[in-house]
């Protein structure tokens, strides 16, 4: 045994002949590793009771389905029920959790319109135990006007997921939402009890967050009191350049108890791992990317206490 504590692990090795180098690639490396370690090592608390999040922002392209996909998949990974609803027709998230979503196939539109349940169209994520996905399909495209009369028409979701979680446990349940403030968005802004805001670290990166925090504000007046903002998550996070940094401290002036201390890096195998029918987290568990999300997870889970106390003073309010 005195032999093999002489041993360093390969991480070790890799941090002892870089971390002090001028190699910014090398300190990475080193700095990965040590990450890696201690998210591996560390406990992920589990809510009291059910989480419900919807991830949302109107504007395009700022990382709502890859959040959704990797924070669904670290706090699945360490040991957490998690259901995901992919709430987009262009179902992305349903892609990048390896779940078949050709049109035609059962998924969330037949939840909407009344004609099966959640536990009847959900499908196992072939990668972790404990993640279900509920899939899109291009056929949700035409919900948003076909449930525009109903007269229940905000609160579709919200029947649904309440009747599932009457049988079923989670510990988490995700929304993935389209790009838009559309009907399918307010049924998911009906059906949880917080808002998860992506952030894309760039120039114009708040323009339209206050559109989105009115159009929140009037869900909570109208429809869903208890409902809050519970978190903002930068991503495509560059530390190298001071625009990312800027983002990031202005989001923190202006929210500085809803951002997520951890950041989400421009990553290429962030990018790659969809269409790998993967999350990055199962794609490149060692890589920075899965790092991000896996940090970003485990301060959510962390935050569930308090998270938990906020919602049910609001609720308390009303
Ligand atoms: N951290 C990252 N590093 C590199 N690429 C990323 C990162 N996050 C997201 N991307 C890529 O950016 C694009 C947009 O991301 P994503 O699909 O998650 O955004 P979205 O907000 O869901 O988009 P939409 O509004 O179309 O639903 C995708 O091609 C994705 O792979
Ligand atoms: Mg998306």
């Amino acid at each position: 045994m005195a032999g093999q504590q002489g041993i360093e692990s390969a991480a070790d090795t890799i941090k002892r002949i870089f971390a002090d180098s001028a190699s910014p690639l090398g300190a990475e490396i080193a700095d990965a590793g040590s990450r890696y370690r201690a998210l591996h090592d560390a406990t992920f608390p589990k809510p009291e009771r059910t989480r419900r999040i919807a991830v949302a922002n109107q504007k395009g392209g700022v990382g709502k389905t890859t959040t959704t996909v990797n924070i669904a998949a670290a706090l699945a990974q360490h040991g957490a029920q998690v259901l995901v609803i992919d709430m987009d027709p262009q179902g992305n998230a349903s892609t990048a959790l390896g779940v078949p979503h050709a049109s035609g196939a059962p998924s969330v539109y037949d939840v909407l319109e009344g004609r099966m349940t959640i536990a009847e169209v959900m499908r196992p994520c072939p990668d972790f135990d404990g993640l279900k996905v509920v899939p899109a399909s291009i056929d949700l495209s035409g919900a948003e006007l076909e449930v525009a009369d109903m007269p229940n028409r905000t609160d579709l979701l919200r029947r649904a997921l309440d009747a599932y979680l009457d049988e079923h446990d989670a510990d988490y349940v995700l929304i993935d939402c389209p790009p838009s403030l559309g009907l399918l968005v307010i049924n998911a802004m009906c059906a949880v009890t917080e808002m998860l805001i992506p952030i894309q670290a760039e120039y114009y990166a708040l323009e339209g967050l206050g559109q989105l925090i009115h159009t929140i504000g009037l869900v909570q007046e109208h429809y869903n009191p208890s409902l809050i903002v519970s978190t903002m998550l930068v991503t495509m996070f560059d530390r190298r350049t001071l625009l990312s940094r800027e983002v990031f401290e202005e989001v923190r002036n202006h929210y500085p108890n809803i951002v997520l201390g951890t950041t989400i890096p421009r990553t290429v195998k962030i990018s790659e791992a969809p269409s790998f029918n993967q999350s990055v987290v199962s794609y490149d568990a060692h890589g920075m990317g899965a790092i991000s999300y896996g940090e970003a997870a485990l301060e959510i889970a962390r935050r569930s206490p308090m998270v938990l106390k906020a919602i049910e003073s609001r609720r308390g309010e009303h």
